[in-house]
């Protein structure tokens, strides 16, 4: 966006400032006409929700800086949409849709709501309620009878839409109860719920079809069909899309003289009769309570059934909307507060093939810098060659792309009509990007291919030795990303020290002095260059201080890294043995089962020598990890990797362990009890839980049943409490679980609720 031209209102216009702003208000207005055409006539969305209020915003600004550059007819003064090109009849509103102001922040909407209430004179209720992120719909009910519903148009004039409207559950078609009007309009918003959403989207993408960028454009696209022209198979999949489209009733239009006084009151009465009404609404006497509540779905708006994009907030009374008025484009007895976006667009630069630790191939987007929900983004998975094709994505596209809250970012797909011919097509290479092997799927039918040179291909070798330098397995601090690729993959020496993690345990420091790297760029991680000449870094070495030159001492000294990481390998030789499990990288044998087996086995060897049953019916273990580990131990260069690293003092065994199930028999606190750990509890991760209730001798278990001795649960815990409640399970606090652990169930105090064990 461009910056302010400035922050206060000139005196006397200069004319070249006019000139500049005007220059500047022309070009936002086309932009945002081009962009309303598209969203209200195409279902699409040329910007973002985000951008184009950025632009309104910006647009408003040089209005109100300079007030001659606005006209009845700026984007500032209209409600978007024109309906002449349609497909449906036209129906006139009998009273003009309004759109909504907005506001970004909490002290804008304070200033709002603070002011609203000076100018009605006396004290006021706010009635907060979600935004739904749909189409808007005017229904309009004659004595009680549906007669028309139509979408919002240019506020004037919409598209007549009852056909398929009569087909989206919920609507009635005749009010229940008496008492009606002899015309009422009821305006709502229609949208796909997300979880229909996402079913949506994923059969289509099963299907090979495009998939929505986003709910409202799907619920827009769905209800802007035309039955004419259909044959039987396409009939049954609009109707089938129409009967998973939701509405919910916000306001009123035309209707002499409500019987109510409040806002409230209205969705009471309109409940009544059987129109769908939100029931995330609440009203309260004051700004504060109204700012808790935009808060309180800011952090919350997974929670809700539908999309939101911003809370809004109405004065209750009606007496009131009829004193405050409104603009030509909004109510002034109302607001939109808008979150930021989880929802953006931004250039795909690029499609970047990356290979894991366990070898798959993964395709990932790499775009441009992009701020969504909060945090900057420049890449997200596209998971596999199919899921790129399914979202119909080219590189050089412009992209939805969506990140809530704390999930990961995702593409949703291109917007389309912003193409101009230079996008190009991603091909999935057919051979690893890093070691050259062809992929291939690891089973017949699988999607997701792999680079089958498991034991040397480098990204694969980077990776298993990250994992093991991770918390999770060796937890060796300086042992991560940047090490591990410069321990695999260095420019310089040719042969890298470790060409699989085998000689882990055998590095010296005279293999680390010579390692160089390439220096990459944050942003994009190309390779950074010095007049054209790529930039190398010698990560484990510093430049002799001064005092060390004098003494001739200037060859290569090792970093303070170099030192630590060889001290930290040596220490690592002697961690506990389930550590020494997990950075073997068996697969599906993380931190809980490498526990599990250590604990019960005690050695390697005895791990070994056991049968499928054995492994398998330790606690915490099961067959599929008992196949993992047989199947581990068929690979040769895997049993080299073990044989290696015991010749270089790697200890295999936990020392005083008395041998298979000699642990169980000992028992801890916990030994015969089983402990299921749910929802957050303070103090502790999921895994961690876990963990601690093994190591106190019980059996940590997912799911609740009868044989469940106690549920420690925190917030979020879920269904699994309710189970528990029923089953009359003792259920334990943060606090209370830390007691059971440290002396087991006689350390507890009595239950204090009627449920005890
Ligand atoms: S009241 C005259 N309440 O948002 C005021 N609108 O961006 C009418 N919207 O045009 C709007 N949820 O289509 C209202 N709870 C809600 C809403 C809501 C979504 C839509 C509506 C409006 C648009 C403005």
């Amino acid at each position: 966006m461009p910056e302010s031209v400035a922050d206060t209102t000139p005196d006397a216009t200069p004319l070249d400032s006019l000139v500049v702003a005007s220059a500047e208000a022309a070009d936002i207005t086309t932009r945002v006409l081009v962009a309303r055409d598209a969203y209200y006539r195409q279902d699409a969305a040329v910007f973002s929700d985000a951008d184009y209020d950025l632009l309104v915003q910006r647009l408003a600004e040089l209005e109100r800086l300079y007030p001659e550059l606005q006209s009845q007819d700026s984007p500032t003064q209209t409600v978007g949409g024109r309906a002449e090109t349609t497909l449906f009849d036209p129906v006139t509103h009998a009273e003009r849709m309004l759109s909504l102001d907005n506001v970004f922040s909490i002290e804008e909407f304070e200033t709002w709501a603070r002011k609203a209430a000076e100018n009605s004179g006396r004290a006021v209720h706010y009635l907060c309620e979600l935004k739904i992120d749909g189409l808007a719909i005017n229904l309009r009910y004659a004595n009680g009878v549906l007669v028309s519903a139509a979408t919002r148009g240019d506020g004037v004039v919409g598209e007549d839409v009852t056909e398929n409207i009569d087909l989206v559950p919920g609507i009635p078609s005749r009010l229940a109860g008496t008492g009606h009007p002899l015309l009422m309009e009821v305006r709502g918003e229609v949208f796909f719920p997300v979880a229909a959403f996402d079913e949506l989207n994923a059969a289509q993408s099963a299907a090979g079809e495009r998939v929505f960028a986003n709910a409202r454009n799907a619920a827009a696209g769905s209800l802007r069909q035309k039955a004419a022209g259909k044959n039987t198979d396409q009939l049954r999949l609009m109707k089938a899309r129409l009967g998973r489209l939701r509405m919910l009733v916000h306001g009123i239009g035309a209707w002499e003289n409500p019987p109510v006084q409040t806002q409230s009151e209205v969705y009471g009465l309109l409940e009544g009769w059987g129109l769908p009404t939100s029931s995330y609404f609440r009203v309260v006497p004051s700004v504060a309570e109204a700012a808790e509540f935009i808060e309180y779905y800011g952090a919350h708006r997974g929670s809700v059934v539908h999309e939101l994009d911003g809370i809004v907030v109405k004065i209750d009374e009606l007496a009131l909307h009829a004193e405050l008025g409104a603009t030509n484009r909004a109510p002034r007895w109302a607001i939109a507060y808008k979150y930021p976006p989880e929802q953006v667009n931004t250039k795909l630069l690029d499609i970047v093939v990356s290979v894991g630790r366990t070898g798959r191939a993964t395709p990932f987007a790499v775009m441009q810098k992009v701020l969504v929900a909060g945090s900057e983004v420049r890449q997200a998975t596209l998971h596999n060659q199919d899921v790129v094709k399914a979202k119909g994505v080219l590189i050089g596209d412009i992209i939805v792309l969506r990140k809530a809250g704390d999930v990961i970012p995702e593409v949703l797909g291109p917007v389309v009509e912003l193409r101009d011919g230079t996008e190009r097509e991603f091909v999935m290479p057919l051979n690893c990007p890093e070691c050259g092997t062809p992929l291939a799927p690891a089973k017949e039918g699988d999607i997701d291919l792999r680079c089958p040179n498991a034991r040397s291909c480098p990204a694969q070798v980077r990776g298993r030795v990250e994992h093991i330098g991770s918390r999770g397995g060796l937890d060796i601090e300086v042992l991560g990303e940047v090490a591990a690729s410069a321990l695999t993959q260095p420019t310089v020496p040719a042969d890298p020290p470790l060409s699989t993690e085998a000689g882990l345990f055998d590095l010296e420091l005279a293999d680390l002095l010579p390692i160089q790297v390439l220096v990459r760029d944050a942003e994009t991680g190309l390779p950074k260059e010095d007049d054209g000449v790529a930039k190398i870094r010698m990560p484990f070495c510093r430049n002799p201080n001064p005092a060390e030159k004098k003494q001739g001492l200037t060859g290569l000294q090792p970093s303070s890294n170099a030192l630590k990481l060889l001290v930290e390998i040596e220490k690592a030789k002697t961690k506990p043995l389930w550590r020494i499990l997990v950075s073997l990288n068996i697969r599906h044998v993380g931190p809980v089962a490498a526990r599990a087996l250590a604990n019960h086995f005690g050695s390697l060897d005895a791990i070994r020598a056991a049968t499928r049953e054995e492994l398998a019916g330790v606690d915490g273990v099961g067959s599929i990890i008992a196949d993992a580990v047989l199947d581990w131990f068929q690979v040769d260069w895997h049993v080299d990797i073990v044989t290696q690293w015991a010749a270089a003092g790697v200890q295999f065994a936990t020392p005083g362990h008395a041998g298979p199930g000699a642990a169980e028999t000992a028992g801890g606190v916990l030994a015969g009890l089983t402990v299921v750990a749910t929802g957050s509890l303070e103090g502790f991760t999921r895994e961690g839980a876990q963990e601690a209730i093994i190591a106190a001798g019980g059996k940590s278990a997912s799911s609740v049943s009868k044989n469940t001795d106690f549920v420690a649960a925190g917030p979020g815990a879920g269904s699994k409490l309710g189970k528990a409640e029923t089953l009359g399970i003792r259920i334990l606090d943060a606090d209370e679980f830390r007691t059971l652990l440290a002396g087991g169930p006689d350390g507890l105090a009595p239950a204090s609720s009627p449920v005890s064990t």
